[in-house]
């Protein structure tokens, strides 16, 4: 029988997430709720799924799953909902903007034995992959250094900045993310600087536009980050990683792949314009990991931990920011 799933939370993301749901065979999308009503019936009307509250949905027992594309501060809290309620979760990162939050909601992940799964997309995209397996084949030996670029097009609205956490909760976690995946294991400090470089406005919602943070390793791997919320040629993420054997690089992706030379140079069409349309088999194969992992596969997905460590680093390089010193890393 397909694994039943309800959606909570509309938006942007959980209208990707819908789609991968559903056009997973071994998933159906039963059930969603949005406050925002035409939000939650276009999703309806699109794949058949009923819409019930927070409540219909946690006391259902023809749901299996849920997958949270809630606003971030009400992550713990369903969380912790649907855990007690026996479903298991996918829940879109962060967890909680606040480390002891996040502890107290995965002790009850613990107790409940509920299956958690955080939305670290990047961790599923190919080219991503890609550097991944040529590290854990050992075709560039010991990984040593890594430099990860990040930049979006533009900033979010203001309302956004205010509930985000700030750019090293919000933007850099992923990378934070990326740097332990790759680099296999925790960073033990961090350095980081943050300032406003592209809208002024920014600093009075008490956050940066524009951040670098290198991470050290115990053994003396180190990894640099460069945030923007700003890059007028488009949504550029890069990771590269050099290690005692050679390097793997993931360059950007272009959505459509043609170069043209002329006596001027080379020109190539833009990058994408933001992470909808460049992480689309990302979001499709972490949902698809997701569903494969319920029925009983082995494949390793980012877990409660996993959401928790990338924070733990958020926290330290947002202090380091402000302090302008190295920051040890809690564990
Ligand atoms: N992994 C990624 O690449 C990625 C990308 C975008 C957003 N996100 C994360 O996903 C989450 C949602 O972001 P978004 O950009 O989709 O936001 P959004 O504002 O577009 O959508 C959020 C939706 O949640 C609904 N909502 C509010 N309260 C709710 C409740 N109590 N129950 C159910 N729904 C409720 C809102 O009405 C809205 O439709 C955030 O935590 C964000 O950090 C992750």
């Amino acid at each position: 029988m397909p694994i039943r799933f309800a959606i909570l939370g509309a938006g942007r993301i959980g209208q990707v997430h819908a789609r991968a749901v559903a056009n997973n065979n071994d998933a159906v999308l039963a059930a969603v709720f949005d406050p925002v009503a035409e939000a939650a019936s276009a999703i309806s009307a699109q794949y058949g799924a009923a819409m019930r509250s927070v409540e219909e949905i946690a006391a259902a027992d023809d749901i299996d799953a849920v997958v949270l594309c809630t606003p971030t501060d009400l992550h713990a809290e369903q969380i912790e909902l649907f855990s007690r309620a026996g479903k298991a979760v996918f829940c879109e990162k962060p967890i909680d903007l606040d480390s002891a939050r996040v502890r107290a909601c995965l002790e009850v992940v613990e107790e409940t034995d509920a299956t958690l799964m955080v939305g670290f997309n990047r961790r599923f995209d190919p080219h991503f992959m890609g550097v991944k397996a040529a590290i854990d084949d050992g075709r560039i030996g010991a990984p040593e250094m890594g430099i990860i670029t990040s930049r979006d097009p533009g900033a979010p609205p203001a309302d956004y900045i205010k509930r985000s956490g700030g750019i090293f909760k919000d933007m850099m976690i992923h990378d934070f993310d990326m740097a332990v995946f790759l680099m296999g294991g925790m960073p033990e400090r961090v350095m980081a600087t943050g300032s406003v470089l592209t809208d002024p406005s920014i600093e009075t919602l008490g956050d940066y536009d524009s951040a670098s943070a290198i991470l050290s390793w115990a053994d003396g791997g180190q990894v640099s980050i460069s945030n923007s919320r700003r890059a007028v040629y488009g949504y550029d993420q890069r990771v590269e990683v050099h290690g005692s054997a050679g390097m793997a690089a993931a360059e950007n992706e272009h959505p459509v792949g043609i170069q043209v030379a002329t006596a001027q140079g080379y020109t190539r069409p833009p990058l994408h314009d933001f992470f909808m349309t460049r992480y689309v088999a990302a979001y499709a194969n972490e949902i698809n990991a997701f569903i494969a992992a319920l029925g009983g596969a082995t494949g390793g997905i980012p877990v409660g931990r996993d959401g928790l460590n990338a924070l733990l680093i958020a926290e330290a390089a947002l202090e380091s920011a402000r302090t302008s010193k190295a920051v040890d890393i809690a564990i």
